[in-house]
């Protein structure tokens, strides 16, 4: 961000204080923080008494090994039976655990936790009978559909490990998930709805187990669309026959409380995803108290709406395992936003607290106000923001057409890596400043600080670093230790602080104002994508010899994929479609997701005399700004090179 974006953000002066009636009964109040203070432990320990453990802890945290962290060391705990069967076993069974909306209008359904319980049963029977053992992966490559959310509870009660792999990704990215975590057995469904058409989901499926040679052993198939798949005999399994016909009784086993939960990959700086391990207890206390607290969740009264997909962890810790631990009612919708349809539902449910992401944010305030106007949602009561910065003028608008004025909006900062919320006003409590994730949650600590670790003085910018553990932290990189202490660790070695990977800056109060990645990775949409990983796209096509990928700044989407590319000399110009070609190409091998907004060819690209891309001079062009100091280029005029391209492509 530059500084001229910073001093703009320090300018925002509006406040926004907590509703008199939220702040009086809130679940947490200011307390909360010189009490975790003064005994961080004893706080999380607390947080944890709201789960339903088999054996107490004997250690709340084992740090004595950094940085790999145990925490309620000794218990044991299923993530599956707290998010399930405690609820019906308190006799609430009849309430409603998921309020399920399908993208075909009409297409909706109810599921009771007492129903849940039984479905998440009968998969896990399933499952076993598949063969599928404690300590197994099973990889979930599905759409918003229940079954998803059954399908991640039934593994977390046998204690096999899920990977959810978002459904948009490409039946490559499927394949090498499935490799890294060796998974021999694959859920997904016939397809999803997109945009009021059946879009296919198995032949990725088929695709992607097809490249692994013998490792899947099973795929699970769940008939959504009733589009016609492929089937293969002995492998293929209809969802509808192993889980419907399973027992509705079984048997949960208790799990150490640092047994694998999942592992979610994300992306890193290099070409290579990071499988981000997840354990059950320190991560179902982490999230579900989390949950009660930013959203002050009653669970009694409340409606709660996460839009977030499945496939990334926002939906695992804010949709599936927080908000079910805390007996939440829920929507969960298969959609994407289109128009009125998300304001439809907020009415039709009445939600009363509604979380997601700037861009959706964004796209809504282009289209105008007069959508929402239309709808009555005065059950809303708080919102939520989450995945990239918000910027004030969204953060108003949100606050004001969506939450009329009245709701407060909870800007929380995380990671996949975090596992749970880190930063954020505490609705009760803070007033909140639109753009400003504010400070450190109670338990949590952060620091903004300069390369050496100091923390830098109110008013600077510096680096995001967490400075203490806490209960839902990734365990480890799935297999890599190494790339964990490297990616994580090896910043501030002397401080032993985790580095995030963000730039912050502290205001003059203190408070904290997020202003994005510091490394190769981008933000599109609230989407994590490697700059790397897409140039490595890019370079397998046989008429790319160079490539460097850039996110520039972008209205809607926070962050724009924009590329620039060499062609091989035997490709000659690419021929009239090449950027095109190259876009579809980025699309099969990552996903559409990672499809470049914009793709130049060009002759050279910016390199320092070591060989080392100058991606921000790129990014100059991207944004269509002025070149910045070019001195240190090998060759300083490649940049001209690249800006009469632009100028002949406008
Ligand atoms: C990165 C993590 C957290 C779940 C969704 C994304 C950015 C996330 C915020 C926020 C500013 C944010 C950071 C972070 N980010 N939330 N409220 N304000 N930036 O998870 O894919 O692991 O991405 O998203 O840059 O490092 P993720």
């Amino acid at each position: 961000m530059s500084e001229q974006t910073l001093s703009n953000l320090s300018r925002e002066e509006r406040r926004f204080e907590p509703p008199a009636d939220l702040a009086a009964d809130a679940n947490v109040k200011a307390e909360a923080y010189a009490r975790a203070e003064e005994d961080r432990e004893a706080f999380w320990a607390a947080a944890a008494e709201r789960l339903d453990w088999g054996q107490k802890w004997d250690q709340v945290l084992d740090w004595s090994d950094p940085p790999f962290a145990k925490w309620f060391v000794g218990g044991t705990i299923n993530a599956a039976v707290n998010c399930v069967d405690r609820h019906v076993d308190a006799g609430r069974g009849d309430k409603v655990a998921l309020h399920w909306v399908g993208e075909p209008e009409d297409d909706t359904r109810d599921i009771t936790y007492a129903e849940l319980k039984d479905l998440v049963s009968k998969a896990a029977n399933a499952l076993t009978d598949l063969g599928v053992k404690k300590g197994d992966r099973v990889a979930i490559y599905m759409p918003m559909i229940p079954e998803v959310v059954v399908a991640m509870l039934a593994c977390a009660r046998l204690g096999a490990p899920h990977t959810v792999v978002f459904g948009g990704f490409s039946a490559d990215a499927l394949a090498s998930r499935l490799e890294d975590c060796e998974a021999h057995v694959v859920i997904t469904s016939d397809g999803g709805y997109r945009r009021g058409a059946a879009s296919a989901l198995k032949p990725a499926v088929d695709e992607a187990v097809e490249k692994t040679g013998d490792l899947v052993r099973n795929v699970l198939v769940v008939r959504r669309t009733g589009q016609d798949v492929d089937w293969h005999e002995g492998r293929d399994v209809w969802w509808h026959d192993a889980v419907d016909s399973a027992s509705a009784e079984h048997e949960a086993e208790l799990h150490d409380s640092e047994h694998p939960l999942y592992v979610m990959y994300t992306s890193g700086t290099t070409g290579k995803p990071k499988g981000i391990l997840h354990t059950t207890g320190g991560y179902l206390t982490g999230t579900s108290f989390t949950h009660w607290e930013v959203f002050d969740l009653k669970p009694d009264t409340d409606v709660y709406w996460c839009t977030a997909d499945v496939g990334w962890v926002t939906g695992h810790s804010y949709m599936v395992y927080g908000p079910l631990a805390n007996g939440a009612t829920q929507v969960m919708y298969e959609g994407t936003p289109e128009k009125g349809r998300w304001w439809q539902i907020v009415q039709d449910y009445k939600v009363t607290i509604f979380y997601t992401a700037p861009t959706a944010i964004r796209t809504f305030m282009k289209q105008g106000r007069e959508i929402p106007d239309g709808y009555d949602m005065s059950s809303l009561r708080l919102l939520g923001s989450v995945g990239e910065p918000i910027n004030p003028e969204a953060y108003v608008w949100y606050r004001e057409v969506i939450g009329g004025d009245r709701c407060p909006v909870v800007d929380t900062w995380w990671q996949t890596e975090t596992g749970q919320i880190m930063i954020s006003p505490l609705p009760g409590v803070t007033a909140g400043k639109p753009g400003s994730a504010m400070k450190a949650l109670p338990g949590v600590g952060a620091d903004v600080v300069d390369d050496e670790g100091n923390s830098v003085p109110d008013g600077s910018g510096g680096y995001l670093v967490l400075t203490k553990p806490w209960p839902a932290m990734l365990r480890t990189l799935w297999g890599d230790d190494q790339r964990f202490k490297d990616t994580y660790w090896s910043r501030y070695p002397k401080q032993g602080f985790y580095f995030a990977g963000d730039g912050a800056k502290k205001d003059e109060d203190g408070d904290l104002w997020m202003l994005g990645r510091v490394d190769d990775v981008m933000n599109v949409s609230g989407h994590r994508l490697s700059t790397t990983e897409i140039e490595s796209a890019l370079v397998s096509h046989p008429k790319v010899a160079e490539a460097a990928v850039v996110g520039a700044a972008d209205e809607t989407t926070g962050q724009a994929v924009c590329a620039f590319v060499i062609l091989r000399e035997s490709a000659g110009d690419g021929g009239p479609d090449i950027v095109e070609e190259l876009r579809k190409h980025v699309q099969k091998e990552i996903g559409a997701i990672a499809k470049p907004r914009q793709i130049m060819v060009v002759p050279e690209l910016p390199k320092t005399r070591s060989g080392k891309i100058m991606r921000r001079l790129l990014k100059d062009v991207a944004e269509h700004r002025e070149v910045g100091d070019v001195t240190t280029l090998a060759d300083s005029t490649v940049m001209d090179l690249i800006k009469d391209k632009e100028g002949s492509a406008a």
